[in-house]
């Protein structure tokens, strides 16, 4: 039997949670309701330990197998987000967001649900051997909630020997998951420039230092890093998305402001890019004459998936879904802070097919409730096998 058949029991009860954290989405650092929420259902479910207020809003679960833990394995940690989107909903559902100008556009209502669906099975069959901690994360979208939770003792506080992560998948057919060992999602950096010239007429520009000229100059310089510096056989991204400067077709502006972000898939590659930036950006401004400041934020690092941690998933996944139903992905140049958990313990990041939706971050999109059993499934296994009684 693939799936967990109490799995599929529950699953109008976890879909009715879903639609409700649907209809009540909260931004990072902000999701009160929903991790009260996600509290009062732990502590309904008899779970030994709930713990509130990690990294900020970040909720905790502590659930005791009917033995205690033996050999390696003795605990593990299992993953989700609560934050939302600022973004308008324009799903028409019944249960749309009720919040103007917020929406869970990145299924993260259906991340937890779907691990409190586990949570509450697995402290009603408590079959296995150790410690499942559940772990509802604030601020993932930015907001370093991972990271929050890790400073807030999340490691050193609970036993966790190995961690595992899941998000929804649009384009990956409901039932199946995708899944890579290694790099799987990107690094994460922000560029942020101002560029200081001389403002002046337009007519007399040998008179003026053109910040206009100066950000086409950068932006120019900054894709060469990409195409020349970085190994063809890499992946790296270097996208500068923000350039304002002026409001007069007859002015020369003064300054001019650009923001962009960097995406790797390996820390070489990400330091190497760092270093090209900042070289490029004294380089055009000793070409110009122009002050350019750079503001080079570190953002999420590289999610990688710890090998032996990916086979297992696999293992598990394949066990839900069927051997042919889980896909070797290649990496997204997305990003997700999971890594700073990766970075902490050995696991894996699974994707989880949504079916033909939107995609994430969409006004449209939705998460797929048809997939609320196998993601619950997969969780429940994940412990039941890791953890074997
Ligand atoms: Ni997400």
């Amino acid at each position: 039997m693939p799936i967990v058949n109490r799995a599929a029991d529950l699953q109008p009860e976890i879909q009715a949670w879903r639609r409700d954290i649907h209809e009540h989405p909260e931004l990072g650092y902000e999701e009160r309701r929903t991790s009260a929420f996600v509290a009062d259902r732990l502590r309904e479910f008899g779970c030994d330990d709930v713990v509130t207020g990690l990294g900020g809003t970040g909720v905790v679960g502590v659930i005791k197998g009917k033995a205690p833990g033996k050999g390696d394995i003795r605990s593990i940690g299992l993953r989700a987000d609560m934050d939302a989107l600022p973004i308008e909903e324009a799903t028409g559902l019944p249960y749309a967001s009720r919040n103007p100008g917020k929406m869970h556009a990145c299924g993260h209502d259906g991340h937890t649900s779907m691990l409190l669906g586990a949570a509450r099975y697995l402290a009603e069959t408590r079959n296995f051997a150790g410690e499942a901690i559940v772990i509802f994360q604030p601020a993932e979208e930015g907001g370093f909630g991972a990271e929050a939770m890790i400073k807030d003792g999340l490691f050193d506080r609970f036993a966790i020997d190995q961690v595992y992560g899941m998000h929804n998948g649009p384009g990956i057919p409901v039932g199946s998951f995708a899944i890579r060992p290694g790099p799987i999602m990107a690094s994460t950096d922000a560029v942020n420039i101002h560029i200081e010239g001389r403002g002046g007429h337009a007519a007399r520009p040998h008179l003026s230092i053109d910040s206009v000229l100066v950000g086409a100059q950068l932006i120019t310089a900054l894709q060469s890093i990409v195409s020349r510096s970085v190994d063809p056989l890499e992946a790296a991204v270097i996208s500068m998305c923000e350039f304002h400067a002026g409001n007069a077709r007859n002015v020369i502006p003064q300054t001019a402001e650009l923001r962009g972000t960097v995406r790797t898939l390996t820390p070489e590659v990400r330091a190497l890019i760092g270093k090209r930036v900042h070289e490029v950006v004294e380089g055009v401004a000793q070409l110009t004459g122009a002050k350019i400041d750079l503001e080079y934020v570190p953002g999420y690092p590289v999610v990688v998936n710890h090998a032996a941690q990916t086979d297992f998933a696999v293992t598990v996944a394949s066990e839900v879904a069927g051997s042919g139903n889980v896909a070797e992905m290649p990496p997204m140049m997305g990003g997700e802070d999971f890594a700073f958990m990766l970075e902490k313990r050995p696991g894996a990041f699974i994707f989880c097919g949504n079916g033909e939706s939107a995609g994430l971050h969409h006004p449209a999109y939705n998460f797929n409730d048809e997939a609320i059993v196998f993601g619950t499934s997969y969780w429940i296994k994940l412990v039941e096998n890791a953890l074997a009684a």
